[in-house]
């Protein structure tokens, strides 16, 4: 059969539609509405960014506060979510329930069913809130120990950290979660963020579109690596022995996680400020250790495959050392990618095409039909 279109496998290279939000250079350089994350990273708050992604500028110092107080204002879970968190297999994957929670939410919107841009907006600024809010109440439920109520003197990356940890962030601390949200909101026409524009290219509601995102993401191809990243670390015994274990995984052809990407040749920019962050932390014993074996880790992958650790390497183990325990680590991602997701949700809303590919049929055609009972 001929084939009529050309199969593009995996959508390398494919725009499937313009976007003002987030550019990702392929030599190594990410832009949020044009401001390089470099400058971001250094000189703002994770607020800032969210809103600069939401409303597409950077705000005005009132606009900043007013947005800050909204945000405070919806980190509150209706009581069914909290009882539904608590009551949550605790064998179950934190993603799992992180994507049943977001799906549940949609029951409990104040603004029910309307469809206008400014329930929408309201909307993107709720779950930009209520989603760190469920992944440090799923953790302290974990614990058996109770969510502090956030404070109105914290900012809101302090606030999810104070409630995840259930003790006041100190000044390092509060320092690594702002960048660690900011290096994470957003990264163009990545897996996750299509698969929620897909979702919101029919119409459908922000919440639905931010469930195919979180369940997209969950994979260990995506934001799921950081998690496999920790578990080959913790395999690895000593830092002596990372190159008989980088080389056994590469002659069996297995992937390192934490490594390459679709869209950069050149290095992650992400991963210097990541790395940095761990190397503020290697006064602690584990964090020295697992950075050690980090660079060695970095050295001989790119010896062999000449690939670069990705944004998931070093935030594995910057997560660690805030006390994250690794099962958690895709949901520090999603509390982040969040403002990136809702974002894109609304321009896609504004850009009002369905996204819908096409497929090369490569079975067969005209097969003679045969009854069950004479199969
Ligand atoms: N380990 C070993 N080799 C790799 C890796 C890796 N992590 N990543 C890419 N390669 C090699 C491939 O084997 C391939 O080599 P070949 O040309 O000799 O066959 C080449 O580099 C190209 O790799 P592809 O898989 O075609 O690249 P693709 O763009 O399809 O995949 C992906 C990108 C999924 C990120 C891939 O690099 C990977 O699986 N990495 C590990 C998982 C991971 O860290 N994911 C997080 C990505 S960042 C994020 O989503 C937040």
């Amino acid at each position: 059969m001929s084939q009529e279109k050309v199969t593009v496998r995996g959508l390398r290279d494919v725009a499937a539609a313009d976007s003002k939000l987030s550019f990702v250079d392929p030599k190594g350089l990410l832009y949020y509405l044009g401001y390089n994350i470099d400058n971001l990273v250094e000189n703002v708050i994770y607020a800032e960014v969210a809103y600069l992604l939401v409303h597409q500028r950077l705000p005005k110092k009132q606009e900043l506060e007013d947005f800050r107080s909204q945000l405070f204002l919806e980190m509150n879970l209706p009581e069914p979510i909290i009882e539904s968190i608590k009551n949550s297999p605790k064998n179950a994957h934190p993603m799992s329930i992180l994507r049943t929670e977001v799906s549940h939410l949609a029951e409990f919107d104040p603004d029910g069913n309307e469809f206008s841009p400014d329930a929408n907006l309201r909307r993107a600024t709720r779950l930009i809130a209520k989603v760190p809010t469920i992944v440090a109440t799923l953790y302290r439920s974990r614990l058996n120990r109770s969510t502090p109520e956030p404070k109105k003197e914290f900012d809101f990356a302090k606030n999810f950290l104070y409630m995840f940890k259930g003790e006041e962030p100190d000044d390092n601390e509060t320092r690594v979660i702002h960048r660690f949200m900011i290096l994470h909101a957003d990264h163009g026409f990545n897996a996750s963020t299509f698969a929620a524009r897909v979702t919101a290219s029919t119409n459908s509601d922000i919440y639905s579109a931010v469930t195919s995102a979180i369940g997209t993401l969950k994979g260990p191809l995506h934001g799921g690596a950081s998690e496999k990243v920790m578990d080959m670390l913790d395999d690895i015994n000593l830092e002596e022995e990372v190159e008989e274990y980088i080389d056994g995984l590469l002659e069996q052809n297995k992937k390192i996680m934490g490594f390459g990407h679709r869209m950069y040749k050149a290095q992650d920019p992400r991963t210097k400020h990541l790395r940095g962050i761990v190397e503020d932390f290697c006064h602690q014993d584990r964090t020295s250790d697992l950075y050690n074996k980090c660079i060695s880790i970095e050295n001989i992958v790119y010896e062999r495959k000449k690939i670069y650790p990705n944004v998931d390497f070093y935030a594995a183990v910057a997560m660690d050392a805030l006390g994250v325990p690794k099962d958690f680590f895709p949901l520090f991602f999603a509390s982040s990618r969040i403002s990136g997701w809702v974002a894109h949700i609304l321009e896609q809303y504004d850009d009002a095409v369905l996204l819908r590919p096409a497929s090369n049929y490569i079975g067969e055609l005209g097969r003679v039909f045969v009854p069950i009972n004479q199969r």
